[in-house]
């Protein structure tokens, strides 16, 4: 950690710290402030701030989350920002954004890998102590030599000093070259929790979860904690989990979702030639089909490629009538 910045709330009497390697994002909830966000990695636009005083360096000056015209106006994203000398910034708050667990820069071990898929392992890291975070929450992972963190979001049950990831291997991509090359005993740099899409342990409704592709860990690490989660006994968890191929499907007792209170929905997008007996087509039309009794009865968390969580989205509250308040995710591009 460097030199320090202090960072004023344009308007209100508030400031806060912020180291010069921190981000504007970063610092905001370390220091219990609700910048409002989804991925912390340059993608969704959602931390947009006005810079109205001060000056930073951008992490990703391509982020795809911020317009040149936005940039123009004098706008930053807040999770690419790192100040070079004290600011002001205007910014949209949520009460919802004000962390449970404010993210915490820590190293970790790596202890184990093991493959899921076909292309997606596990990384379980492991902290020196224990490393609280919600069930769908994720973290950032700073690479040796990539300009900015990597979000990944954790797999496993909160509790403990493991964080475990679900990360796709992506052929020629760097961060991919960096953590499938890792060996355990190597140490990794890891921010968080960060996410407002966390499982809320105290709803007293069934729970759906809806993923695709690399979208499995949080939706995983929910159904988890909800089975866990003695006070919700007698919930239901339903389970749904888009694939490419039937080589790219999991199955529930790989997964630890080998349980009588879970409905587990396998989809293929691409079934040709490969003998699958189960449904086909995209997971948000297997979700229409299956999923039964009044919507509004359940939390739905959703999980995936941009374009599956939007048609999820939207099936949930514009056709479903789902109420926004039940619906969780976070977006990223
Ligand atoms: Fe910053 Fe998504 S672009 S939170």
């Amino acid at each position: 950690m460097g030199e320090g910045y202090t960072i004023a709330v344009a308007g209100t009497s508030r400031t806060f710290p912020c180291a010069a390697d921190d981000t504007l994002l970063g610092a905001a909830l370390r220091a219990g402030i609700g910048i409002a966000y989804e991925c912390a990695s340059g993608g969704c636009g959602s931390c947009r701030v006005d810079l109205c005083d001060g000056a930073v360096d951008l992490a990703y000056p391509a982020s795809p989350g911020l317009k040149p015209r936005d940039f123009e106006r004098g706008r930053r994203l807040a999770c690419m920002s790192r100040p070079t000398r004290d600011c002001a910034i205007r910014f949209r708050e949520e009460a919802a954004a004000i962390p449970v667990t404010p993210p915490r820069r820590r190293v970790a071990r790596l202890e184990a890998r093991r493959p899921v898929t076909r292309d997606i392992d596990e990384f379980d890291f492991a902290f020196g102590q224990e490393a609280p975070f919600l069930a769908g929450q994720f973290a950032l992972l700073q690479l040796p030599g990539l300009p900015s963190a990597r979000a990944y979001s954790m797999a496993n049950v909160p509790g403990g000093r493991h964080w475990q990831f679900m990360i796709r291997r992506v052929p020629g991509g760097d961060a991919t070259r960096i953590l499938f090359d890792l060996r355990p005993g190597d140490l990794v740099e890891i921010d968080g929790p960060y996410s407002t899409a966390h499982f809320r342990a105290d709803s007293p409704r069934d729970t759906v979860c809806v993923a695709g592709g690399s979208g499995l860990a949080p939706v995983l690490s929910v159904a988890r904690a909800a089975l866990a989660d003695t006070g919700r006994a007698r919930c239901r968890v339903h389970f749904f989990y888009g694939a490419r191929t039937l080589a790219d499907m999991v199955t529930p007792e790989a997964l630890g979702l080998a349980d009588e209170r879970v409905t587990f929905h396998p989809v293929l997008s691409e079934p040709d030639g490969q003998g699958w007996p189960g449904e086909t087509g995209y997971v948000h039309e297997a979700l229409d089909r299956l999923l039964p009794g009044e919507w509004a009865d359940h939390d739905f968390y959703l999980a995936g490629p941009p374009p599956m969580v939007e048609a999820v989205r939207r099936l949930l509250l514009l056709d479903r009538g789902v109420p926004a308040d039940r619906v969780y995710y976070d977006r990223f591009f």
